[in-house]
């Protein structure tokens, strides 16, 4: 097993490790040389894709934080209605599905029930159904019209890092190619913003060889009772997946917000000394987001809020009310997440090492849940 490991203390640190790559590999054969989009492998036609008027997509887990993230992008590039869904739920509510609507379906193992069973529902409501799955030949790519492969390789540790950044470079692609295929004004953009993800693995990379300080900072952090994490626009999802990841294997309570929600609520919380994760829309992020979240880290800085800062490098206005700022790589707002989780996952990953956890193994957990 230490040979599999690759030199890694756990097969979750070589994940995180891997994941230019992961995103590369989904990027890869996916654009003709050029540069517009390519999907033969997608079985569904044209015509029917143009067709579609809404899509739902449904996962479980991580899976799920990835198609929240995917939604924001998904919505924007092909103006069509995109709704997410926790696949159990989706199941059991009488759903509004038609032979117009496109169910995308997220899942690493491509064996979750609650996931599969939603993708019967939906075909036995006459929708089309697509398969995002890291696993060929697995359950739900067989039982769904189409598939669109991640190409993370295998993800061993239970808690899903390579697999989450697969997965939104995949569901990326997909809606590239829908607004591609349905014209109108972001079909020109499509091209440009596949060139700007070709260049998101070395932005992961160099961010990658910079987290010391994460790591120094979670094994600080080892005794800490409760971590709050904040996000807005798709830094909110982020703050959901953060937060996931801290309970799934250092067992810390924690818990991801909007942090536009903050005042409606969280934000009594606050006490002093307590350690919440900010993730900053980059400073161009649209309708002032960046200034509205900089606002939010003043506001619990003054109760006494432990404030760990997740900014793009050049972002000076977060500095004064930051106790630590992690720096991300400059990307246009929407292929943020690619890298602002990077900096959650290793410390997730360090502070359930510093606490002596089975970082691969958590308990009560598997890695595929295969029963409803
Ligand atoms: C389990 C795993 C999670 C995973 C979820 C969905 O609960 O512990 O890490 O995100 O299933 O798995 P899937 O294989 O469908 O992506």
């Amino acid at each position: 097993a230490a040979a599999e490991k690759g030199g890694h203390s756990s097969f979750m640190e070589k994940e995180i490790l891997e994941q230019p790559t992961a995103i590369a590999s989904t990027l890869l054969g996916r654009t003709d040389a050029e540069g517009a989009l390519v999907l033969d492998e997608l079985r569904i036609s044209e015509e029917q894709l143009r067709a579609v008027t809404k899509i739902v997509i449904v996962a479980c887990g991580t899976a799920f934080y990835s198609g929240m993230t995917a939604k924001y992008a998904i919505e924007h590039w092909t103006r069509i209605p995109c709704e997410v869904e926790l696949a159990h739920e989706f199941r059991y509510r009488d759903p509004v599905v038609d032979q117009h609507t496109l169910v995308v379906s997220i899942s690493q193992s491509g064996e979750t029930m609650d996931t599969l069973m939603a993708v019967k529902h939906a075909r036995e409501l006459g929708a089309l159904t697509i398969s995002i799955c890291n696993t060929h030949g697995a359950t739900i790519p067989r039982e769904s019209d189409a598939v669109l492969y991640t190409h993370a390789g295998p993800e061993i540790a239970v808690a899903s890092t390579k697999a989450f950044t697969a997965q939104i470079t995949a569901c990326y692609v997909l809606g590239l190619y829908l607004a591609q295929l349905r014209g109108g004004s972001y079909a020109e953009e499509a091209q440009q913003v596949m060139r700007e993800l070709h260049e998101i693995p070395s932005k992961v990379e160099t961010l990658l060889a910079g987290m010391d300080r994460v790591r120094e900072i979670a094994r600080f952090m080892a005794d800490t009772r409760s971590v709050l994490f904040l996000g807005r626009h798709v830094g909110y999802p982020i703050a959901l997946e953060g937060a996931l990841k801290l309970k799934e294997i250092a067992y810390i309570h924690a818990e991801g917000f909007a942090a536009g929600e903050l005042k409606h609520g969280p934000i009594a919380l606050i006490e002093p000394g307590q350690p919440v994760f900010i993730v900053v829309p980059g400073p161009d992020t649209p309708h002032g987001l960046h200034g509205k979240v900089v606002s939010n880290i003043q506001e619990i800085r003054a109760r006494g809020a432990r404030t760990l800062v997740i900014a793009e490098e050049g972002d000076e206005d977060v500095v004064p009310f930051a106790d630590e700022v992690i720096r991300v790589p400059q990307a246009p707002p929407l292929l943020e997440p690619l890298l602002t989780i990077v900096p959650l996952q290793v410390f997730a990953a360090e502070l359930a090492s510093a606490k002596g956890l089975d970082v691969d193994q958590p308990r009560n957990l598997a890695k595929s849940v295969t029963v409803e």
